[in-house]
């Protein structure tokens, strides 16, 4: 599995992360200031002030521990002392500004060479961290030459990283990451000769392992974590003689596995999971003992061949990741971690080993364990009698997912220290034991893709659980009451079983907590109920029996992003009041009983609605979507290039969309991604003109309706789109030659209209299927001539039709294809512990059915 990627190691190192911050921190918050601070520095300072807007906080101060907080606000009001100002720290003698610590200030904008900041020519101490400063890194800092902190890490800085912070020769700390910077490491950073930590995870910097970094001896930390650094580890990296943490993860180093490594004395955590490093671990047998060794994770790479039986040398391992280590079905004998007695934290998931682990037993070994992954490998968790007692495990965190476990593991019922429980994808039959949602602790529970029938009734159950899933069972009955005892509970993805009976009132307990409720593809019927969710992201309720109104309370629901209620028997006429939701981005009443006109709505954080399958009707003025504001622009390449997945942490939405006439469902909804379909309702009069405005949209179906008029010309500025389809409508006139430029347009469909005149050229036309132009009046041209030149009725001025037969062959996923070729742009970046959690780096779509788009080029000849 190429570039696979260990999420829980990254949220280690997070965490090691966060504790240096908060460490480094705490020193630079201590030493209060007495002195008057002299004229041209404060004046210098209140023009700082003023060059930047007071923006929002960012939301990750409060994860990190930081009180956000608008420092500058309060600059000048009464204090005259600058040196009394928030986060200004002046030097005692002097009254020189030395330390300006601004993180989490809320502060926004641009900085520019002429910034007064170049003023403070005293400064030692410069932290912007956790702001929101744009653009290029400022210049305006290159001559701060006492400088020896500096930190302006999560902010959105873009561009090459100037090498002009080469001359700042004092710094000992260095801080860029999360931001958007791409490039080389400038050669010189090998200047930097005082560093001893140097953080740039998080940006998109990119090239070969920064040999200029070598020159650095004094590093203790290099974090080059999440970028796009390619080619091998060169050896001389030994030179770092003090180097004691090392974080390469999650970039494209390749070559084999550096062992070097294990000979520089000082080092107590090495990072190298989700690279390319390939070949076998037989050099992990030279290790010089002892190794202070304490984190060592290889996770995600090519490696193959046996666990190197001298890892046991590694006796203070305390985390240890080898996940995916390709064994290649040979056995493995797990007694050798039990020489590991220190270790915490340990991931030795998809192993593709046919050994299979006693987990009873395995357990035994370790007292200290408090995470273990054995995903993907073969686990029995009988509950017979084990080896030692299981109630004295300290065991927190347990990833049991695809393991063949076919009995719920009896001893979890002793795990008092349990938080988070992975036992997905087995085949585990039966209930839900009761006693699971005793566990105090416990706030995770995984229990999809097994064939669970039913929950039995727990006694009393902890306030504890906040996430729990339990997808792809084959749960059946009531949804189970005790679930609104669960007070905490923030995700309940319940979706494809086979629950029968209405949404339990009772779940307006959870009213407070709820963000994610996911009960899709069940048998639910009644009605939604009304006043249940306060601050819901996400709700699916799609493909069940539902019948009724939407609840008109759902226009109080200001947090709901994501509005899925396709496939049931809803009738109700369409929901305009939902407008006022602020922040709604996915709506989906698809196939139900809708109907109606839908004049007057405008959304203007939409980026994807399916109205399809209903009976709307009426026309749709002319400038009907000039207000739909998020379908028009989706914002600057930068946030683009921060898009996420929807969802949580420990939830994705996901749905299906009929894209390029193949039933596609968008396994995470990337929140870049845009769509629009009205098809299959009664829709008349044109198609709007202001369609043309919805320049981000890129997938838009308005078939299967009434409309007539013109196809309008200002489609042509519909340059994102990749998918149109316009068939079955009443359409006459000309297809506009604009939409012949459409360069990503791959998927057509004109069919079954009145158009007449000249088909555009252009190469996207061409590879369409002949069928995609049929039965409409008079359409003709060279391109016509081409797509239909294999079909038995000869391309004409005449009306043509495409023989039923051709269309039955393969299913073709060239739209995987061209989602994937999609995605390389978009970089996630700058979100630790957030995107962290739950990235992949694949297009999660899976396609259903046939797709009527085939290339030309797979049509079968006659
Ligand atoms: C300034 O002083 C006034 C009165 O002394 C007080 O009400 C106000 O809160 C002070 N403002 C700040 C920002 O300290
Ligand atoms: C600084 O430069 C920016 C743009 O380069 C300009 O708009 C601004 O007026 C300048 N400010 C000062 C104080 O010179
Ligand atoms: C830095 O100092 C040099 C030499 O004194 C000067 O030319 C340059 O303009 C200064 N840069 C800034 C941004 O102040
Ligand atoms: C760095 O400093 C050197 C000498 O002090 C100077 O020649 C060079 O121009 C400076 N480089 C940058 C990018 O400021
Ligand atoms: C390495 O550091 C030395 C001083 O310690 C300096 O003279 C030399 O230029 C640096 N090399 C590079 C490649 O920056
Ligand atoms: C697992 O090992 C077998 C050999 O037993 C090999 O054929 C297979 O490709 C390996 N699986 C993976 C995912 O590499
Ligand atoms: C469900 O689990 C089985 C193993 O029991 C696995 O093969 C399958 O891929 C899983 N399905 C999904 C949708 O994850
Ligand atoms: C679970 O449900 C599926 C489909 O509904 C069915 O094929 C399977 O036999 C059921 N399994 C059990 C153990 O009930
Ligand atoms: C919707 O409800 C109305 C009455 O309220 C009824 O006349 C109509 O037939 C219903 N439509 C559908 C498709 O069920
Ligand atoms: C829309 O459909 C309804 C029936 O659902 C009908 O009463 C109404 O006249 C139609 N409106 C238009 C403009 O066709
Ligand atoms: C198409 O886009 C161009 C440039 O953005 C704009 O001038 C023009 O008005 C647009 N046309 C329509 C019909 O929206």
């Amino acid at each position: 599995m190429k570039g696979f990627w260990n999420s829980k190691s990254i949220i280690r190192i997070t965490l090691s992360f966060i504790f240096l911050f908060i460490s480094q921190f705490s020193d630079v918050l201590a030493a209060p200031t007495r002195h008057l601070c002299r004229p041209e520095q404060k004046d210098a300072l209140l023009k700082f002030k003023n060059e930047f807007e007071i923006g929002k906080p960012c939301g990750y101060c409060t994860e990190y521990g930081i009180e956000p907080y608008p420092k500058t606000e309060s600059w000048g009001n009464n204090n005259s002392d600058c040196c009394n100002w928030e986060g200004v720290t002046c030097n005692a003698k002097s009254g020189e500004v030395i330390e300006l610590d601004l993180s989490c200030s809320y502060l926004h904008g641009r900085f520019h060479s002429n910034s007064s900041i170049r003023n403070l020519h005293f400064l030692t101490t410069l932290d912007l961290s956790f702001n929101d400063f744009k653009g290029q890194i400022m210049s305006s800092i290159e001559n701060l030459s006492h400088l020896t902190y500096l930190d302006l890490s999560f902010n959105h800085f873009s561009g090459q990283v100037p090498s002009f912070i080469g001359n700042l020769s004092q710094l000992t700390l260095l801080d860029l990451s999360s931001n958007n910077f791409f490039g080389e490491i400038p050669v010189s950073f090998g200047n930097l000769n005082q560093l001893t930590r140097l953080y740039v995870s998080y940006n998109k910097l990119s090239g070969n392992f920064p040999n200029v970094l070598l020159n650095l001896t004094g590093l203790s930390s290099l974090t080059l974590f999440h970028n796009k650094f390619t080619g091998t580890l060169p050896p001389y990296i030994t030179s770092l003689s003090n180097l004691m943490k090392f974080y390469a993860s999650d970039n494209a180093f390749t070559g084999t596995f550096p062992s070097f490594l294990f000979t520089i004395p000082s080092l107590t955590d090495i990072y190298l999971n989700g690279n390319q490093l390939k070949g076998t671990l037989d050099e992990f047998g030279n290790i010089s003992s002892p190794s202070n060794l304490k984190e060592l994770d290889i996770s995600g790479n090519n490696f193959v061949g046996p666990v190197p039986s001298s890892i046991s040398k590694l006796i203070n391992l305390q985390k240890l990741g080898l996940s995916h280590l390709n064994t290649q079905g040979r056995p493995v004998d797990f007694s050798i971690f039990s020489h590991l007695k220190s270790l915490q934290d340990l991931n030795i998931s998809h192993l593709n080993t046919t050994t299979r682990i006693n987990l009873n037993y395995f357990l035994s070994y370790f007292k200290r364990l408090s995470s273990l992954d054995l995903s993907g490998n073969h686990v029995s968790a009988t509950n017979k009698s084990s080896v030692s007692d299981p109630s004295s495990q300290l065991i927190q965190s347990l990833y049991l997912s695809g393991c063949g476990i076919t009995e719920f593991p009896e001893f979890i019922r002793t795990q008092q220290w349990m938080q988070e429980l992975d036992i997905s994808n087995n085949k585990i039959k039966g209930q839900v034991p009761g006693w699971l949602w005793t566990l105090p602790n416990l706030f995770y529970v995984n229990l999809s893709n097994n064939t669970f029938i039913g929950f039995q009734r727990p006694k009393k159950p902890e306030p504890s659980m906040e996430h729990l899933l339990g997808s792809n069972n084959n749960f059946t009955g009531k949804i189970p009451s005790f679930i609104c005892e669960l007070r905490s509970l923030e995700t309940l993805d319940l979706s494809d079983n086979n629950f029968s009976g209405s949404i339990p009132r009772c779940m307006g307990n959870l009213k407070s907590n709820l963000s994610h409720l996911n009960l899709r593809q069940n048998n639910l019927s009644g009605g939604l109920p009304k006043h249940i969710f306060e601050i819901l992201r996400s709700l699916d309720v799609g493909h069940n029996q539902l019948v009724g109104k939407l609840p008109r309370s759902l226009r109080f629901f200001s947090t709901l992003e994501v509005l899925n209620v396709e496939s049931n028997r809803i009738n109700d006429t369409f929901p305009f009041w939902l407008t006022s939701l602020p922040k709604l981005q996915v709506l989906v009443l698809r196939s139900n009983a809708f109907h109606g006109p839908i004049h007057e709505a405008s959304f203007l954080k939409l980026r994807i609605i399916d109205i399809s399958h209903n009976h709307f009707n009426g026309t749709l003025p002319s400038d009907y979507f000039v207000k739909w504001s998020a379908m028009s622009s989706l914002g600057t390449d930068e946030d683009r290039s921060n898009a996420n997945y929807m969802g949580s942490g420990y939830y994705q939405d996901s749905m299906v969309l009929m894209n390029k006439g193949v039933e596609s469902e968008l396994i995470r909804i990337l929140t870049i991604y845009t769509a629009l379909d009205f098809s299959g309702n009664k829709f008349e009069g044109e198609i709007p003109k202001s369609i043309g405005l919805l320049k981000e949209l890129l997938v838009l179906n308005l078939s299967n309706n009434a409309f007539t008029g013109h196809i309008p010309s200002s489609m042509g500025n519909l340059t994102a789109l990749e998918s149109l389809d316009v068939s079955q409508n009443k359409l006459y006139g000309e297809i506009p030659q604009e939409i012949g430029n459409l360069s990503f347009l791959s998927c057509m469909n004109f069919s079954h209209n009145q158009l007449a005149g000249l088909v555009p050229g252009g190469q996207q036309f061409l590879t369409q299927p002949c069928s995609s132009f049929e039965d409409n009046l008079g359409l003709f041209g060279s391109t016509l001539e081409e797509v239909c030149r294999d079909i038995h009725t000869p391309a004409s001025h005449q009306q043509y039709k495409t023989p039923e037969t051709e269309e039955e062959d393969e299913e073709v996923i060239s739209w995987i294809a061209a989602a994937i070729a999609f995605i390389p742009g978009i970089v996630l970046g700058l979100t630790i512990g957030y995107i962290l959690v739950f990235y992949k780096p694949e297009w999660f779509i899976k396609t259903f059915g046939r797709n009527n788009c085939r290339r030309r080029s797979t049509t079968t000849t006659h």
